[in-house]
C-alpha cells in the first residue's frame, strides 16, 4: 500500500467448525453499531476471481491438488482478494474482518499437508508484504467437536473436512504455534465457550489491543 493506511484489519482463524464465520458476522456488526465502516469477507474467496478460485479449492476429492498446488492456488486468491478489496478498504479508512488468511495456509497446506516452509514465507513476503492484519483471533476447540460441528452444518464444501482427524490435529498445534511465536498479532480464544460470551471476549480484546473501535 502506498499511502498512509487508517483502516484496521482483523483475521478470524482456527479448525473446522470452530465458529469463526458467526464470530466474524457478528463483530461486523457491532463495528457498524458503533458507526464505523466495516466489511466483511472470507479466503479463500471474498472477491470474484478469489471465490472462482475458491471453487477449485473447496469442492472435489481430497488428494485433487498437491499441498504445493493448493498453496500456489491459496496464494493467487489471497492476491487478488487484497489488490481489489482488502487494500482499497483499508485505504479508505474501512474495518476487515476477514474469515481466514495467511495463517491458514500456514497452518492446512504447511504443518497440515507438508509444503515446504520457505516457499509459504516467501510467498506472504512478495504477496501480502506490508498488509498484514493487526489482530488474529484463533479460535481453538478439540478436532472431533469441530469435526462434527462442521458436519451438522453440511455446506458440501468438504474437501479440506474429508482429510482425516491426524491432519486436523496437525493443524490445531500450527494456530497455536503461530500464536506463541507471535503474541502482539495473535490472541487464542476457547471456541467451545457460549457465543455471546465469545463474542463480549472478542470485543475486549479489541478495545485493548486495538486502542478501542472508537479510536479507531
Ligand atoms: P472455510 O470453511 O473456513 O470457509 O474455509 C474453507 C477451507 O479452506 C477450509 O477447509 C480451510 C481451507 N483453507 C486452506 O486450506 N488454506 C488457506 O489458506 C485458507 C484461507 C483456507
Amino acid at each position: 500500500m502506498s499511502r498512509v493506511r487508517r483502516g484496521r484489519f482483523i483475521s478470524f482463524e482456527g479448525g473446522e467448525g470452530a465458529g469463526k464465520s458467526t464470530q466474524a458476522r457478528r463483530l461486523v456488526e457491532r463495528l457498524r453499531a458503533e458507526g464505523l465502516e466495516a466489511i466483511s469477507t472470507r479466503e479463500p474467496g471474498g472477491s470474484p476471481g478469489g471465490e472462482a478460485i475458491r471453487d477449485l479449492l473447496v469442492n472435489g476429492p481430497p488428494e485433487r491438488w498437491s499441498a504445493i498446488t493448493e498453496t500456489l492456488l491459496m496464494y493467487a486468491a489471497r492476491r487478488d482478494h487484497l489488490e481489489r478489496v482488502i487494500v482499497p478498504a483499508l485505504e479508505r479508512g474501512a474495518w476487515v474482518v476477514c474469515d481466514r488468511f495467511f495463517d491458514s495456509t500456514r497452518a492446512y497446506q504447511g504443518a497440515g499437508g507438508g509444503a515446504p516452509g520457505e516457499l509459504i514465507a516467501a510467498l506472504e513476503t512478495a504477496v501480502v508484504g506490508e498488509v498484514r492484519p493487526d489482530l488474529t483471533l484463533i479460535l481453538d476447540m478439540p478436532v472431533a467437536a469441530g469435526l462434527a460441528r462442521a458436519a451438522r452444518r453440511g455446506h458440501g464444501e468438504a474437501r479440506f473436512e474429508a482429510k482425516g482427524t491426524d491432519f486436523h490435529e496437525r493443524l490445531r498445534a500450527a494456530f497455536l504455534e503461530i500464536a506463541r511465536r507471535e503474541p502482539d498479532r495473535c490472541l487464542v480464544l476457547q471456541a467451545d465457550a457460549e457465543v455471546d460470551a465469545l463474542s463480549a471476549q472478542i470485543w475486549t480484546a479489541i478495545d485493548q489491543r486495538l486502542g478501542g473501535a472508537r479510536n479507531g
